[in-house]
């Protein structure tokens, strides 16, 4: 299926999600959701994807938030909505059975930033820029960035954020724990296509369980999510991956992960 609003590429069990609306630095509006929305159903079907790279078209931005035209043409009814709508799509992204990378090369501003929180860790150039400028619009972020970037960084760091609406550096972003590399901004993208090759050749199933007991475990109790470990990894155990994972051990070789 093609796209608009996004470039949607697979590659050696890798899918490449690139935010392309040139003219408004990437700005997310229904038709991009709609579109992600159809590239994430398609990305979690395909039993060949490992990992998602989630980057922006061009030099410039990674997205620079939502699209401001369309949000000011909105009554309050048709806001919320769309606000909802963005949540649904970044859970759809912290939902998916793989991991997803955010390549974040250049602004990440507002619901740009709130995409990248949505991925499993951050890449960024050192040209990134990360904030959430709502405030300076009369708005708050409304696609779950008040909630990831607290849990992430700390309530008091989120909180000078978002009142004041300042932009962070990627470095800055990389002392808040942010982002996991700062990378020199024409080696973003090999350096994060090297580390989506390494978790690509890991077992899909235990990529899953991986991902859905951090993900699950990090709003629990610590008893609470060591049982959810404890279940997942009973599952892993259960699992082709981990027979072929062993024995491949054993025997001095390359395991051969079917993601079963
Ligand atoms: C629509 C946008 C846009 C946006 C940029 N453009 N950001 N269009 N929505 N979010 C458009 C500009 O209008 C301009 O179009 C073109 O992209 C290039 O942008 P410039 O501003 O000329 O570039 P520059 O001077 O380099 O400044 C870059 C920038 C600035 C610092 C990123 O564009 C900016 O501040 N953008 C808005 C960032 C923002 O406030 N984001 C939060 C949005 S609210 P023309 O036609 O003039 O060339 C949000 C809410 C989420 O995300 C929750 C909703 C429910």
């Amino acid at each position: 299926m093609s796209f608009e609003t996004i470039i949607f590429t697979k590659e050696n069990n890798i899918a490449l999600i690139q935010f392309n609306r040139p003219k408004a630095l990437n700005a997310l509006n229904n038709q991009l959701f709609d579109e992600l929305d159809q590239a994430l159903d398609q990305v979690a079907a395909d039993a060949d994807i490992r990992v998602l790279v989630l980057t922006g078209a061009g030099e410039k931005a990674f997205v620079a938030g939502a699209d401001i035209v369309e949000l000011s043409r909105m009554t309050p009814l048709q806001g919320k909505k769309f606000s909802r709508k963005g949540q649904n799509v970044f859970s759809k992204i912290e939902n998916l059975p793989i991991p997803a990378i955010a390549a974040v090369n250049g602004y990440a501003l507002g619901g740009g930033s709130e995409a990248a929180l949505a991925c499993d860790f951050i890449y960024a150039s050192e040209k990134a820029v990360f904030g959430l400028p709502e405030i300076t619009l009369g708005l708050i972020p409304g696609f779950g960035g008040t909630q990831r970037l607290a849990r992430l960084v700390g309530t008091n760091r989120a909180r000078e954020m978002v009142f004041t609406g300042k932009n962070i550096t990627a470095q800055q972003a990389y002392e808040f724990g942010m982002v996991n590399q700062v990378c020199a901004s024409e080696a973003l993208m090999d350096t994060v296509m090297k580390t989506a090759g390494v978790i690509a050749s890991r077992g899909r199933a235990s990529l899953r369980a991986a991902k859905e007991v951090i993900h699950n475990g990090t709003n629990v109790d610590l008893e609470t999510g060591c049982r959810i470990e404890n279940d997942a990894f009973g599952l892993t155990m259960a699992s082709e991956d981990a027979k072929e994972g062993t024995a491949a051990f054993l025997e001095k070789r390359k395991p051969q992960f079917k993601g079963t």
